[in-house]
């Protein structure tokens, strides 16, 4: 497997750094490849990341090539705050000069088992594929205490090996309901990039990219790309223990 970890002083010099290499990531993308297909990670992590991109490199890219998709939903109203993409719209989307129509965002006020078929579809319409799978050129994750990704939990590994493209989910703790993107989707994407930070991440992040006895204690520690790379951008909190 393709990986490679990068660790920063600081989240500002992260986002910095990632935001920078998103760009040339777009920009470098050969012509065949139109539309590039991004699909973006929720929670808090990504929130400065995207406000670095929209406040300094929205001249930077035809954003007009460019697909925006997410990699889960809790399934709430777009303008609540839980919204994975109120989030990176008012902090990303909101900046550029990107038509509606390529932005395909989750319905999260739908009914979560109608809506993860509906967005199936909608994934399926507007990427390309390989091996009957849709590929992204970006998947940006997250990474929370427990493991999980996207919206996997712990124990729910089993959605790593589901031939759909998204299935509802939900949060062990919250009951929260989500729709997430499956882990053969993910693992068929060309670059995965996991965007963690925070030492409350450190213990996590090292058992993951320590672990070499393929036990795949967590959710997370089933992302493996078939084809592509994963990079873990961290910063030096998030990464402590590696070093
Ligand atoms: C979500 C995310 C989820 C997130 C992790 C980390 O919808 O919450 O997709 O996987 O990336 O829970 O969240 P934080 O960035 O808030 O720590």
């Amino acid at each position: 497997m393709d990986e490679s970890v990068k660790i920063f002083p600081t989240p500002f010099e992260l986002a910095e750094a990632l935001a920078l290499d998103l760009v040339k990531m777009i920009n470098g993308a050969e012509s065949g490849k139109v539309p590039f297909t991004i699909a973006l990670s929720g929670g808090n992590t990504p929130k400065l990341l995207f406000s670095v991109l929209g406040d300094h490199f929205a001249g930077s890219v035809n954003w007009s090539l460019v697909q925006f998709f997410w990699v889960d939903e809790r399934c709430v109203p777009p303008d609540n705050m839980e919204s994975n993409y109120s989030m990176a719209k008012s902090s990303l989307l909101d900046k550029l000069d990107i038509p509606g129509k390529n932005i395909h965002r989750i319905l999260g006020e739908e009914d979560p088992g109608k809506e993860a078929i509906r967005y199936s579809r909608e994934i399926a319409e507007f990427t390309r594929n390989r091996n009957r799978l849709p590929i992204f050129d970006i998947i940006l994750l997250g990474l929370g205490e427990d493991g999980h990704t996207a919206s996997i939990f712990p124990g729910k590994e089993k959605l790593f090996r589901s031939h759909k493209i998204c299935q509802p989910a939900v949060h062990p703790v919250s009951g929260q309901k989500r729709i997430t993107l499956t882990g053969r989707v993910i693992n068929n994407a060309e670059s995965i990039i996991f965007l963690v930070t925070g030492k409350n991440k450190a213990a996590v992040v090292n058992e993951i990219l320590t672990d070499r006895t393929c036990e795949k204690r967590f959710p997370a520690s089933h992302v493996v790309p078939v084809n592509g790379i994963v990079t873990w951008f961290l910063d030096k909190e998030a990464g402590q223990f590696l070093y």
